[in-house]
């Protein structure tokens, strides 16, 4: 491993590439990245970065988010099979669809989406700011896409404003059952509940917080807490566990597990810088409206 780790530093200093990672990479590919963060916060580092490659060690929106912000760079997937269920759940035909029937509505799309979905829609969000962007607009009715759960806690956050969910959500976090969250808080009396907000709203009812995976890390460092139950995709762990030694991170299930987040290895991750493969390729008129949805969220955050 350790001649891997060697050839991919040298690699990256020669092509002058940066690697991203999502927070739920496997802990060897997490441990190479020059940045580990949420959906947010790898589209703010592919957007300012000054490497002219990007390796992009997640699914396919989110190296296709940093194609559109950084258009002028090449952006690879070690693995470019590497999808998100949830944000092929809808389609451009569907979208319009939607917007058709609920001419007055604003599209809201969560960040787990297409490009072409993006450019279909008037502002972007993640997990971390949905609540915030959803309140930055002055209009009554939202159009929320793909994910319904998310849909749904934010509508909980913002009850004055009427919402049509789209009915996508993640097959991963789909897996963490209430009965999860009640088994580990006997388990864990003392250890303060964090779900992600892709989860089912009865599991969020249990929870002592739904957050994104950068607002989980971050809450992870209050003083005041030391132990914790996780309703998250489990790659989560080695991070929280790498950033805070001393505390205790429990799953709230093994079974939430997102098996295309595993598919980036060490190896796929040289054979990228290598062979400069895989790349990420988005038709330039579709950047440019994309863009646009993407710019609005940035402005917001
Ligand atoms: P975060 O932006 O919270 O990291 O979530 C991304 C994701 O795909 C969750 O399933
Ligand atoms: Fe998509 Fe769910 Fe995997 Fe996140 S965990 S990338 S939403 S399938």
């Amino acid at each position: 491993m350790e001649l891997l780790v060697d050839k991919i530093s040298k690699l990256r200093l020669e092509r002058n590439a940066v690697i991203l990672a999502h927070n739920y990479q496997i802990g060897e590919v997490q441990d190479i990245a020059d940045y580990v963060g949420d959906s947010l916060g790898l589209s703010i580092q592919a957007a300012n970065t000054k490497a002219n490659v990007i390796v992009f060690c997640g699914v396919y929106f989110m190296a296709e988010t940093a194609k559109i912000l950084s258009p002028q760079k090449t952006v690879l997937m070690p693995d470019i099979s590497a999808g998100c269920p949830m944000a092929d759940m809808i389609n451009v035909d569907k979208l319009k669809e939607i917007k058709s029937k609920n001419p007055n509505a604003k599209v809201v799309c969560y960040v787990n989406s297409g490009a072409d979905i993006k450019a279909e829609s008037d502002i972007c969000c993640t997990s971390a700011n949905a609540v915030k962007i959803v309140q930055s607009l002055p209009d009554q009715e939202i159009i929320f896409v793909p994910d319904k759960y998310l849909g749904n806690f934010v509508s909980t956050k913002v009850p004055d404003k009427k919402f049509i969910l789209y009915d996508g959500y993640c097959p991963s976090h789909m897996r963490i059952s209430p009965e999860d969250i009640t088994k580990a808080k006997i388990e864990q009396p003392n250890a303060y509940v964090m779900v992600h907000p892709e989860c089912r709203p009865e599991v969020i009812a249990l929870a002592d917080e739904a957050l994104s995976t950068g607002q989980m890390l971050k809450k992870a460092g209050d003083p005041a807490l030391n132990a914790f139950i996780i309703g998250t995709e489990i790659g989560i762990i080695h991070t929280l566990k790498k950033q805070y030694p001393s505390k205790q991170f429990y799953p709230a299930t093994g079974k939430c597990l997102c098996p295309n987040m595993k598919l980036t290895t060490l190896e796929k991750v040289l054979f990228s810088l290598e062979d400069m493969q895989y790349e990420v390729s988005v038709p330039a008129g579709t950047i440019e409206k994309a863009r646009g949805s993407i710019d609005k969220m940035l402005k917001v955050v």
